[in-house]
């Protein structure tokens, strides 16, 4: 009898299944988040690269930690996806590399745009659409996205102080030289 109601209960549970509607919002926003992580986890190691070439070893530290952090953020939604019984398709990340500065502002920019808007609309749809792997999986990712948001922009300021004493440094050996060039004219 125990084994006829546990054959019985297998069975609704497995029906209940068929009948849940397919997460449609969840999956495209898991393909989404999928890309932008895995471009972001190549870009930044990129950024660390140049930044190494800047000689700037710090910041590329940074930019290496946080390229390994995108990965598992990637690795973590494809779980998600493939436990959904889709699969991500092939695509190549896109991005280019400027100055260190300039790397620093676009991954501002990127880790802003995931804080305040990407991972918020993520999540929504995931609690609507009722996949609370997918809910777990945005979190996670958009709590560390805020923390690189913050680094990035505590190095951007460091970047930007370091080009400022280099200049004040200029500015005060041109001034220094003024008296010589005045006293060489007379
Ligand atoms: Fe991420
Ligand atoms: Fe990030």
């Amino acid at each position: 009898m125990k084994k006829i109601l546990f054959f019985a209960l297998v069975c609704a549970i497995a029906l209940s299944g068929c009948n849940q509607p397919k997460p449609v919002k969840t999956i495209e926003n898991l393909k989404a988040g999928i890309k932008g992580e895995t471009t972001a986890s190549a870009k930044y190691a990129a950024f660390a690269q140049k930044a190494r070439e800047e000689g700037n070893d710090t910041i590329a530290k940074l930019f290496d930690a946080a390229s390994k952090a995108e990965d598992i953020h990637a690795k973590n939604h494809t779980k998600v996806l493939e436990g959904l019984g889709e699969k991500m398709e092939a695509f190549t990340p896109e991005f280019e590399v400027k100055t260190t500065a300039e790397n620093l502002q676009a991954a501002i920019e990127g880790e802003s745009y995931e804080v305040a808007t990407m991972y918020p609309q993520f999540l929504a749809d995931a609690k609507e659409e009722k996949v609370e792997k997918a809910t777990k999986s945005f979190t996670w990712a958009m709590d560390t996205e805020k923390k690189h948001a913050q680094f990035y922009k505590a190095a951007l300021q460091a970047v930007n102080a370091m080009a400022e004493n280099t200049m004040i440094a200029k500015m005060n050996f041109f001034i220094l030289q003024i008296p010589f060039w005045v006293s060489r004219k007379k």
